[in-house]
C-alpha cells in the first residue's frame, strides 16, 4: 500500500520522520510530495496512492479523478473545507480531519496577534489586553483555548457557539455564552474567529457586525478568509478609524487593506496558525495513525463524510 503525503506548505522533517516510521512499520511505501508548484506534479503523484494526507492542499474532483486507488484522504488539521467530500463520497473514499492536533499552535498565534495589535504592532505605544472584553466566535478546540488562554491574561471572555451540546462547558471554564452573534461582536473588544467556512458561514463577518464594536475593537482571524465579507469590513474600517483587523489568511484584498489601514491592518506573510514543529507532529502522526487504524482494521473515527 502506497500512502502519499501531498503538501505544498511542507510539514516540519521531525514529522515527516515520524510519519515515514509508522507507514513503514505497518509494511506500507510512504511517498513525500513537497513544495510541488504544478498540480500535474500532485494528479501524477496520486495516481498510484492508496491513501493521502494533505495539509490545506485542494482535493479536487480532478484530483480524486487521478487517483485510481485511493481509499482514504486525511486532512492532518481541523477545517477540511480544502477537500471536495462529494467526489470523495461518490468514490468511496473515506475522508478525515485530525481535530484538536494542532489547536493549541492557532490559539497561541491568535493570543499573540491580539497582543501585536494592542501594543501597535511593537512600534509605538499601546494598550494591554488585560480587562478587556475578549469574545470567542465558536467554541470549538482552539476558540476553547484562546478562551482559557485570554483568562488567564486577566481578559473577561464571552462566547457564541450554537453548536456546543454540553452547555456546561461554558460554566465550568468561567466563560459567559453570549445569546446571539449580535450580541457577541457588540461587547467584544476583541473578536477572535473560529468558525470554519462553509454555505452558512462564507461572508457573514462584514459590515454590520463590525461597526456594532466597540471603540478601538480588534478582529483577529486564525480561521478562514472565506467568513470575511471583505467589502463591508473595509467600509467599516474606513467609516471607522479605530477599528483594527489582524488575519492570519491572506484577505482577497490584502494590498487594499495594507494600503488603506496601515498599522490598524496586518495580515501574516503565509498562513502560520499551525506552522510548528508540535502542531505538525501531533497532526501529522495522527493522520499517519488514522490511516493505519483505517486501512489495517477499517476504523473510521473522525470520517467526515457520507455515502
Ligand atoms: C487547520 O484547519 O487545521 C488549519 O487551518 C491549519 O492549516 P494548514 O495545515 O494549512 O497550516
Amino acid at each position: 500500500m502506497k500512502v502519499l503525503v501531498a503538501t505544498e506548505k511542507p510539514f516540519a522533517k521531525v514529522a515527516t520522520d515520524g510519519i515515514r516510521k509508522i507507514v513503514e512499520a505497518a509494511g506500507c511505501e510512504l511517498v513525500l510530495l513537497e513544495k510541488y508548484t504544478a498540480l500535474e506534479e500532485f494528479y501524477a503523484a496520486v495516481a498510484s496512492a492508496d491513501a493521502l494526507i494533505v495539509r490545506s492542499d485542494k482535493v479536487t474532483q480532478a484530483v480524486v479523478d487521478a487517483a485510481k486507488n485511493l481509499k482514504i484522504v486525511v486532512r492532518a488539521g481541523a477545517g477540511f473545507d480544502n477537500l471536495d467530500l462529494n467526489a470523495l463520497s461518490a468514490r468511496g473514499i473515506v475522508a478525515m480531519n485530525t481535530p484538536g492536533q494542532n489547536s493549541n499552535a492557532v490559539a497561541e498565534l491568535a493570543i499573540g496577534m491580539m497582543i501585536f495589535m494592542a501594543r501597535a504592532q511593537f512600534g509605538g505605544a499601546g494598550t494591554e489586553i488585560a480587562g478587556k472584553t475578549l469574545g470567542i466566535h465558536a467554541y470549538g478546540n482552539v476558540g476553547r483555548l484562546v478562551g482559557l488562554a485570554g483568562k488567564a491574561l486577566g481578559m473577561k471572555v464571552i462566547a457564541f457557539d450554537p453548536f456546543v451540546a454540553d452547555k456546561a462547558i461554558f460554566a465550568n471554564d468561567h466563560v459567559e455564552e453570549v445569546a446571539s452573534v449580535e450580541e457577541l461582536y457588540a461587547k467584544s473588544e476583541y473578536l477572535s474567529l473560529h468558525i470554519p467556512a462553509t454555505a452558512q458561514t462564507k461572508g457573514s463577518i462584514g459590515y454590520a457586525l463590525a461597526m456594532s464594536m466597540p471603540k478601538g475593537a480588534t478582529i483577529v482571524n486564525t480561521a478562514r478568509k472565506e467568513v470575511i465579507d471583505e467589502v463591508g469590513l473595509i467600509k467599516a474600517m474606513e467609516e471607522r478609524a479605530d477599528l483594527k483587523y489582524a488575519t492570519d489568511i491572506a484577505p482577497e484584498a490584502a494590498a487594499e487593506f495594507a494600503e488603506k489601514f496601515g498599522k490598524r491592518y496586518f495580515g501574516t506573510p503565509k498562513k502560520m496558525g499551525a506552522e510548528t514543529a508540535e502542531a505538525n507532529i501531533n497532526a501529522g502522526l495522527a493522520a499517519a495513525n488514522q490511516i493505519m487504524l483505517f486501512l489495517k482494521e477499517g476504523i473510521t473515527k473522525f470520517q467526515v463524510n457520507k455515502f
